[in-house]
């Protein structure tokens, strides 16, 4: 899909179909009561009705008879205008993205960057319609064959329209910058969609170096003797289980100044997730290949990084595991040795997450960090306390937990901070090791979140548990179903505030 930039007004465009957007109560605006009488008074009559009243979602569309040169024209409800925000641009973006294909147009052009969004410039506007369109249009069809794949046309172009007294170069590298970004959320979400039968973490290992490849990120992959030698006993309790050797994937990405310190983010690698021998029901049990979304994060996040050249150090750990129940299994009762020298009595080999992520974030203190920030499919619970609508977000310091919130607003990758006060260490408390890997039934989300400050050590921390944000099984107007990618759009958000407040 090839996007352009083009200076014109959009009543005038030619084009197989114009894509308009309109705020509810929007329709005494100049433009759309031109396009109103260009089209006899269609739109009014469709007001008046009740079939479009600009509500968020709605679409509408218009075949003119030659009154004006577009072919088509697609209206979009962007719902209250006091709502208005550039996440309302993605989704229109998106949602048009999906009438266009079903109805196979080669070709259409977006009139979006004209809505007004409460400080937002035309680049914003152009990269939002851009990255709207852009994820809309992913699907995950590597097993799927040539009919199949060819029975869903993308438009071939998309042209982004701007006004004339607007700077053509600053929406071109918003364009760019679209672009970028989506590439490594669509690198996320591959990863996350990859069969378990493919995906090993060596599999894992294997991709995150040839993203590296095509960029200026470092890369480097510990594996089985490494870890033992390094001590990872927390890890390889979690790995025993599979034949499939444990990797821990390291890429850095430098763009700040040297010895300025990183912003290090571990994600969660884990490949298939069985549950082990506290194996898990067989419904659903397909989607455990998922469990590795947290580490897609962190690869997309440090590609992202690389190719938007973000002025900033970055370190990303991702532990690499695959949970199942074999004879060579840990079992439940057994007690590890963490890598930070804490140990760990395991209840349920199925709280195998949060052990991986003991070591890795002690290994994070290896890069003097200047803040940590995990991302883990970690709890059934968090989907019960926020369904698919929210990453939940907790931490031991509330200026970084704000700025992830904040940023979470900026993309649309929106958080809900959980409490994690000293209370719930009480529920993790073991009578034989340091610490135990569940905490009960209440409050699931929080208690794993209690385990994982306990290898924090003293660096700021927070932790994003997106154990219902990494996987949808309903289409949105830019996620299809399927691994969603979510946390690369969200920490690009971060690192570029957190860049920005530094300079
Ligand atoms: N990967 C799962 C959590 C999960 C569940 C993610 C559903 C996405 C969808 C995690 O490893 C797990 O099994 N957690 C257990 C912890 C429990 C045994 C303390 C859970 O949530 O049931
Ligand atoms: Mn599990
Ligand atoms: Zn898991």
């Amino acid at each position: 899909m090839d996007i352009r930039i083009r200076k014109a007004s959009p009543l005038q465009v030619k084009t197989a179909c114009l894509v308009i957007g309109i705020y509810e109560k929007g329709f005494s605006e100049l433009i759309y009561k031109e396009l109103d009488q260009l089209l006899g008074g269609l739109l009014h009559k469709a007001r008046r009705s009740g079939e479009f009243t600009g509500r968020k979602g709605e679409q509408i569309l218009f075949q003119p008879a030659g009154q004006l040169p577009a072919e088509r024209v697609l209206l979009v409800g962007l719902g209250p205008k006091a709502e208005g925000s550039l996440d309302g641009i993605r989704l229109a973006a998106g949602s048009a993205m999906q009438v266009l294909t079903s109805k196979k147009f080669g070709q259409a052009a977006f009139a979006l960057p004209l809505c007004a969004v409460r400080q937002s410039d035309w680049a914003d506007r152009v990269q939002a319609t851009a990255e709207g369109a852009l994820l809309a249009g992913y699907r995950y069809d590597r097993f799927l064959g040539d009919k199949a794949k060819e029975a869903r046309k993308l438009p071939q172009t998309l042209t982004l329209l701007i006004e004339s007294n607007h700077d053509k170069q600053a929406c071109e590298s918003a364009l760019d910058r679209a672009q970028k970004l989506c590439r490594a959320v669509i690198t996320a979400r591959d990863l996350v969609n990859a069969p378990g039968n493919v995906k090993s973490p060596a599999y894992l290992a294997e991709q995150a170096q040839a993203a590296a490849d095509q960029c200026s990120l470092k890369c480097k992959i510990l594996g089985q003797k490494e870890l033992t030698k390094a001590g990872c006993g927390a890890l390889l309790g979690v790995a025993q289980g599979s034949v499939r050797e444990p990797q821990m994937i390291l890429l850095e990405h430098q763009g700040g100044q040297k010895g300025q310190a990183p912003v290090v983010l571990v994600g969660k690698g884990v490949v298939f997730d069985a549950g082990g021998i506290s194996l898990k029901p067989a419904e659903k049990m397909d989607e455990m290949k998922m469990d590795m979304a947290g580490g897609a994060a962190v690869i997309g996040t440090l590609f992202a990084a690389a190719l938007l050249e973000l002025p900033i150090n970055l370190v990303g750990i991702v532990p690499a595991v695959e949970n199942l129940p074999s004879g060579t299994a840990y079992r439940p009762g057994d007690i590890l040795t963490s890598l930070s020298g804490q140990t760990i009595e395991v209840l349920n080999t199925d709280a195998e997450g949060r052990l991986i992520l003991a070591d890795a974030l002690t290994y994070a203190k290896r890069y003097e960090p200047r803040m940590v920030i995990d991302l883990a499919t970690l709890t059934g619970a968090c989907i019960i306390a926020l369904g698919h609508h929210a990453t939940a977000v907790l931490g031991n310091d509330q200026k970084l937990v704000d700025a992830l919130l904040n940023a979470g607003k900026e993309s649309g990758e929106r958080l809900w901070q959980l409490p994690l006060w000293d209370d719930y260490d009480q529920q993790i408390k073991s009578d034989v090791a340091d610490v135990k890997n569940t905490g009960g039934r209440p409050a699931g989300t929080i208690t794993a979140a209690a385990f994982l400050k306990k290898f924090a050590g003293d660096f700021d921390w927070a932790h994003l548990d997106i154990a219902g944000t990494a996987w949808r099984d309903q289409d949105q107007p830019y996620i299809p179903k399927g691994g969603t990618g979510v946390g690369v759009r969200l920490l690009v958000a971060f690192l570029q505030d957190l860049a920005g407040s530094v300079k």
